[in-house]
């Protein structure tokens, strides 16, 4: 597998960069058809804009509605490209994923389970369904870095692993993004026309909530990860960081509500200042901000007893917790 060559975002041509990366898929695409993912981060918005110049309506853009993202989002994010022309289906697949989920604790064998579900189980069948022969998919350079350095295995990395899409799903993958990082694919989704709210939007991984459970991802813990996003994404909306995130521990520790033990749940916030998430800080938050936090936490999501502010860096840490 060559390597490739990296496009920094002082580097890049915006308008070049989308007139090439259209002319490409269009090529590749000729007169069928193909399907893509959005999950309404910038990385996929991008992609389903690119793939829409390219190929209008013969591009099939779902929602795939996992259980495992935040508050609406599906909704929310469907309703957004619609004003923008492009027609999304939210594809009902909560069971799915929370089968395949169940019983998992280790962190990379619940990277896999979603994988498979994914793309083979899910995508599998749309893609037969609507006659696909390519999926179109906004991977970056730093999930291919990180997934070979045997870091993390980013959900959507499979070449540069060997493994061969169209042999092991049946289809073969367009990924326009790949040599990019995260603040150049920011000034694309801008130069597409995404609004400000989309083209700065906060990273969400693909394992979405289940990459900040700790243990096993089931609906009730999912649930209860969910509601602290909201929290912290209602407080924490005023500061400029890279990313924050809610994380839901596995070990309980003692508490006391109304006078009594609770042995309750532990949530632990970050919140990240990067360029291109590949070395992260710590934001400076102020203490009255994490305070305000940890009581609305306590108070608003069912058994939370504990909240820290996790104050390392990364590397050694990574950004998600799993
Ligand atoms: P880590 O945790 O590896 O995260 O320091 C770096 C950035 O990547 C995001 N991330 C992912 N993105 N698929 C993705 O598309 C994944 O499986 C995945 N895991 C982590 C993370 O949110 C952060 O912005």
């Amino acid at each position: 597998m060559p390597q490739l060559k990296e496009i920094t975002a002082s580097q890049l041509d915006t308008k070049e960069f989308v007139k090439e990366k259209v002319a490409e898929i269009s090529e590749t695409v000729g007169s069928g058809v193909a399907i893509n993912a959005l999950s309404g981060g910038v990385d996929s918005s991008a992609v389903t804009m690119l793939g829409a110049k390219a190929l209008g309506n013969r591009l099939k853009t779902y929602f795939i509605d996992n259980g495992i993202m935040r508050e609406g989002e599906p909704q929310k994010v469907a309703a957004i490209f619609k004003q923008l022309g492009v027609n999304v289906e939210i594809f009902d697949a909560q069971e799915e994923f929370f089968a395949a989920l169940k019983g998992i604790t280790d962190p990379e064998e619940k990277r896999e389970a979603i994988t498979q579900t994914f793309y083979k189980k899910v995508f599998g069948s749309l893609v037969k369904k609507s006659g696909a022969k390519y999926l179109l998919q906004g991977t970056i350079l730093t999930d291919i870095d990180e997934t070979v350095a045997g870091i993390k295995r980013q959900h959507n990395v499979f070449e540069q692993l060997g493994i061969d899409p169209q042999e092991a799903f049946g289809y073969k993958i367009i990924e326009p993004l790949v040599q990019l990082r995260k603040d150049g694919v920011r000034k694309v989704a801008e130069a597409l026309g995404l609004p400000l709210s989309m083209y700065n939007r906060m990273p969400v991984p693909g394992p979405a909530l289940s990459a900040r459970v700790i243990g096993e991802a089931t609906k009730e813990r999912i649930a209860l990860v969910r509601k602290a996003t909201s929290i912290l994404e209602e407080e924490l909306a005023a500061v400029k960081a890279f990313q924050y995130m809610a994380i839901l521990h596995s070990d309980r520790v003692t508490g006391i509500r109304d006078n009594k033990r609770e042995f309750g749940q532990q949530i632990e916030i970050r919140c990240w200042d990067s360029i291109d998430a590949r070395q992260a800080r710590p934001t400076q938050l102020p203490f009255n901000t994490l305070e305000k936090l940890s009581n609305r936490l306590v108070r608003e999501v069912p058994g939370v007893v504990s909240v820290t502010y996790n104050i390392a860096t990364k590397p050694p840490s990574t950004m998600e917790a799993i």
